[in-house]
């Protein structure tokens, strides 16, 4: 009853009314199309009901209405003209298509096509299938160029589960959140509903996102306990017609912290007994329940080695207890300690020994990169390596080192690079892409995660930009293949405006912005310049006492009077061994090294000669010229575009780029004379010189505060 109440005052699309502030996110622009390619159905006919065909029927009516300004009819039969959506078990509908087609479709995929008769059908084998479908169509109304008369579309999806990681405290605060506070309000629920949880439900189903972690894998034992697997269920209860299965992470010392046992072993009877008991009440509140997500001995967690068990003696213990159930235990690779050892290669070191280890419903979640989600790294070698064990990706979409919710950064391209990274350790076109969704090895789970950048701010994500990244993530768990240039087209088109002029420049801004970030915070390579513990803004030089060398800038640059760099070389930390041939090769030998990973590499003298004839300490400082440069070209391109944009938004991005252009300047002036210390040479007398004195940049400090 409370789900059908929100459901009609919930929605901002409901309402009818675009505020422009950002809160209807990509189904802000649903007007009228002009020069629309296809015509308006006549009728709809939805043979079949359930919760999942009422959001299908009301998504239907409402944006065919929007669109084409027409109300349109409901029908009861499949009719000339019409729109027909349904599951393959109704006969009179999967008569139309050949048995094979539909089985390939498994429980997600759709297909969208138009019969004789001018009648289209969007057909699945189950509901869900049928939803993803209805949103592809009206993206494809909105969105498609191609001017095809008829619809012949069948789309099955990467990965079987695309999930968003929310790093969401249970107090409200988020941790790396950009956007305001949680938007889990855990002291109303589960008495009162906020209607934005149909609206984040509604916004992730539209992009094929069918799973979300409700909080932060630095967990709070306390999200086990009955109270709150109460309000858990009852957010399951809202999301689940959407599709959207709840995963949590969990502390590994719960059955102590939460339980009073005096252990958390996972060799230990009444510690399994614990977690049976634990998994028989969530099961027995959410039925679907997706599974665990475990942080453990990682960055002080607890985890099984504190009892001198290996992390798959933890991973297949949590992994038997969940099985009968069918959920899966997402267990994170991200460790590392201070231990003398090169961080980047860790988490290789520890799981590779591993392989063929774990059970079947464990799957090893994976940063993109071995260090920690920087501007630019490498894929993480584990990629590939793991042969008999299975990888899901995990990627960050909320910003934490890439300029918060301040600085406008597509992360689409950087998403791309990652997946398309080629890892040769199956031959050739053994991208990361390939060897996570199953197509390389057989696989029988595929996942894929990002970390969440959404808050309680009215534009969910503090930058109307940052949005893009949300929406990317999830159509490219959706379809790995698509370009991020297609994703950054058609999200600007739903959000802003289909002007072409404007589509042309501002997919021109998106495409360049993650390259412009790198130029003007890590360029060639470089990485974690970053101030200690909030990362944000340039502190190559910080030093704090007592603090962990491996999170100090200086464990990563090792800047000194020969050079620059981290010899991650055979005659260095040897990180390049763990990639297979031939890029241990081309990582290993600086000439063939491709020049935006150079500095994770190499320590190289300031006079080392680039490809275009530049020394390196010149090329360093046309880089972090060059990165200020575009920030200043996506200034311009903004202002000129002012009469395509709505007032509220176009003042809001900018403002954000002003202060991105600040602080572009603010890391080129900060990197630059704090490496000129070293290299004692001139910056180019063509490029801008820094206004401020190293000694003042020193002195600014950021308060976290002020952003969050
Ligand atoms: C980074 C981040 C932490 C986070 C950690 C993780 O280190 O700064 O806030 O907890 O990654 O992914 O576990």
């Amino acid at each position: 009853m409370i789900i059908f109440l929100y459901f009609i005052t919930g929605t901002q699309w409901a309402s009818g009314q675009n505020k422009l502030d950002g809160s209807e996110l990509w189904f802000t622009h649903m007007e009228t199309i002009e020069s629309a390619s296809f015509a308006c159905p006549s009728f709809i006919w939805i043979p079949q009901s359930s919760p999942t065909f009422t959001i299908i029927h009301k998504e239907l009516k409402s944006g065919l209405n929007k669109l084409y300004n027409r109300e349109v009819k409901d029908v009861s039969r499949l009719n000339s003209n019409g729109l027909c959506v349904g599951t393959s078990s109704q006969k009179d509908l999967s008569s139309y298509f050949k048995k094979e087609e539909l089985s390939v479709l498994g429980n997600d995929g759709y297909i969208i096509r138009t019969t004789g008769n001018n009648v289209t059908i969007i057909i699945a084998n189950t509901d869900l299938g049928a939803l993803y479908g209805t949103y592809h169509y009206l993206r494809y109304l909105q969105t498609d160029n191609t001017h095809k008369a008829n619809f012949d579309i069948v789309e099955v999806p990467s990965y079987q589960r695309r999930i968003l990681n929310h790093w969401d405290n249970l107090d409200g605060t988020v941790e790396r959140g950009y956007a305001g506070h949680s938007i889990w309000q855990w002291k109303d629920l589960p008495q009162k509903i906020s209607p934005g949880y149909i609206e984040y439900a509604r916004a992730n189903a539209s992009i094929g996102i069918n799973g979300t972690v409700l909080n932060n894998v630095n967990a709070n034992p306390a999200v086990l306990s009955i109270e709150y697997l109460k309000k858990v269920k009852t957010l399951a209860d809202i999301f689940r017609p959407y599709g959207i299965k709840v995963y949590l992470s969990i502390n590994f010392s719960s059955p102590s912290v939460l339980g009073g046992l005096t252990t958390a072993d996972p060799l230990n009877k009444d510690v399994r007994i614990w977690w049976q008991d634990k998994a028989k009440q969530i099961y027995s509140l959410i039925p679907d329940f997706g599974g665990f997500v475990v942080k453990a001995n990682s960055e002080g967690l607890p985890g099984p080695q504190d009892f001198g068990r290996t992390h798959a003696d933890g991973a297949n213990m949590l992994a038997d207890v969940l099985e009968s159930y069918g959920g899966i235990i997402m267990w994170r690779a991200f460790v590392y300690n201070p231990n003398g050892n090169d961080r980047a290669k860790q988490a290789y070191n520890e799981f590779k020994p591993l392989d063929g280890k774990f059970r079947k419903n464990v799957i090893l979640q994976v940063k993109n990169g071995p260090v920690d989600f920087q501007p630019r790294e490498p894929f993480s070698p584990l990629f590939g390596a793991m042969q008999h064990t299975t990888l899901m990706p995990e990627l960050q979409i909320t910003q934490e080192y890439l300029g918060f919710s301040d600085h406008l950064v597509y992360l689409g391209t950087l998403f791309k690079e990652f997946l398309n990274s080629d890892t040769y350790t199956n031959g050739r076109n053994s991208t990361v892409s390939r060897i996570t969704d199953g197509s390389v090895y057989d696989d029988s789970i595929t996942a894929v995660a990002g970390v969440a950048n959404i808050g309680l701010d009215s534009n969910w994500c503090g930058h109307h930009f940052a949005q893009a990244n949300w929406y990317a993530f999830g159509r490219l768990a959706w379809n790995h293949q698509l370009s991020a240039r297609k994703i950054a087209k058609e999200w600007l088109m739903q959000t802003f405006s289909h002007d072409q002029d404007f589509l042309n420049q501002m997919s021109g801004v998106m495409m360049e912005s993650r390259e412009a970030t790198v130029n003007y915070m890590t360029p060639l390579g470089l990485h974690h310049l970053m101030g200690w513990g909030h990362h944000y803004g340039p502190e190559p030089w910080c030093e704090i006492s007592g603090a962990r060398p491996d999170w100090l800038p200086t464990y990563y640059h090792k800047a000194d009077s020969i050079g620059v760099g981290f010899n991650r070389s055979s005659s260095g930390s040897n990180a390049v061994s763990q990639y297979a041939e031939p890029l241990l090769s081309v990582y290993n030998d600086p000439a063939l090294c491709p020049e935006e990973l150079l500095l994770w590499f190499h320590h190289l003298p300031w006079n080392y000669e680039l490809i275009n004839g530049r020394d390196l300490w010149s090329e360093l400082c046309y880089r972090y010229s060059m990165g200020v440069e575009q920030v200043k070209y996506f200034q311009c391109t903004w202002n000129s575009l002012q009469s395509k944009v709505d007032k509220n938004r176009f003042n809001d991005v900018q403002n954000k780029l002003a202060i991105q252009l600040k602080e572009a300047i603010w890391w080129r002036d900060a990197c630059l004379l704090y490496f000129q210390t070293f290299s004692h040479r001139p910056i180019p007398s063509q490029l801008d010189q820094p206004k401020s004195k190293l000694e003042d940049l020193k002195e600014l400090k950021f308060l976290k505060t002020h952003h969050n």
